[in-house]
């Protein structure tokens, strides 16, 4: 069982998303939250990615939509989603970050959930003015084992181009080329966005501004998940 941060025991798993437009600061702030929580994460970004360099059948097909700033169509972002959700990590709880990113997802994400008798708590939307994406995307340093995220400026390592939490060396991500980079936050709008209304019609969906310190941003994620949903 995951002990909630005030010790007592889950109700049932906890489920939390993290969404934003890309650079706003989820996965920087998952690192924590999971840390904190003691749940999985399930990234679909950073699985992606790892098929990307293990070369699979998976990764070759994700690629091509990647590296244009495409969303990776449904049918297989689904189906490596319910995979990756019967991993034991995420048995007591689990916070997904960049996912659900379409309507479909959102429904076909219900239905999972249903059926694991779980069900979504809450929807953290990490709020960032567009002008601030850019510079963040452009700096950007990812570590390729943790998927832990720095900046030269804004966040950066202890040791330059080194990961703080394994050692291992920071890399740029190929998508985040300042025209791929735009791009993504075109799709956002154009395909992501409406999953918040979503669950703001449910009353699932809190607000954070992603503005100022990292730390700062994940006290306010943390009060975003009231007693009602950690308690
Ligand atoms: P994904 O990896 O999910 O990328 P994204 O959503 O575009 O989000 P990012 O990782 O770019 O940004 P972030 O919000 O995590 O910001 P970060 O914390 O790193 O997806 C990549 C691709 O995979 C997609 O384009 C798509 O092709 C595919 N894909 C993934 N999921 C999919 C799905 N569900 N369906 C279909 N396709 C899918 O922070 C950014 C920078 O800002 C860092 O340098 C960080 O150090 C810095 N920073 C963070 N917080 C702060 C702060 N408070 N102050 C200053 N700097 C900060």
């Amino acid at each position: 069982m995951s002990v909630r941060p005030n010790g007592s025991q889950p109700r049932t798993p906890l489920t939390v998303a993290l969404f934003g437009p890309p650079g706003s600061g989820k996965g920087t702030q998952a690192t924590f939250l999971v840390e904190h929580l003691h749940i999985g994460r399930v990234s679909t970004g950073e699985l992606f990615r790892h098929e990307v360099r293990r070369g699979t059948g998976l990764g070759l097909q994700a690629k091509q939509y990647i590296e244009h700033g495409e969303l990776v169509p449904d049918a297989i972002t689904l189906a490596m989603f319910r995979e990756r959700l019967k991993k034991p990590d995420c048995a007591d709880g689990v916070l997904l970050d960049g996912f659900p990113r379409t309507a479909a997802q959102a429904e076909a994400l219900n239905g999972i959930l249903q059926g694991l008798g779980r069900r979504m708590d809450r929807v953290i939307y990490i709020r960032v003015p567009q002008e601030v994406l850019i510079s963040r995307l452009s700096g950007r340093l990812t570590c390729p084992t943790c998927g832990a995220t720095y900046h030269p400026e804004l966040a950066p390592p202890r040791r330059r181009g080194v990961c703080d939490r394994d050692g291992s060396e920071l890399f740029q991500r190929d998508d985040d080329a300042p025209e791929t980079a735009l791009r993504r936050i075109n799709v956002y709008k154009e395909q992501t966005v409406s999953v918040l209304d979503y669950y703001r019609e449910q009353g699932l969906a809190a607000e954070v501004d992603g503005l100022g310190p990292v730390e700062e941003v994940h006290r306010r994620a943390l009060a975003s998940l009231s007693e009602s949903v950690v308690g």
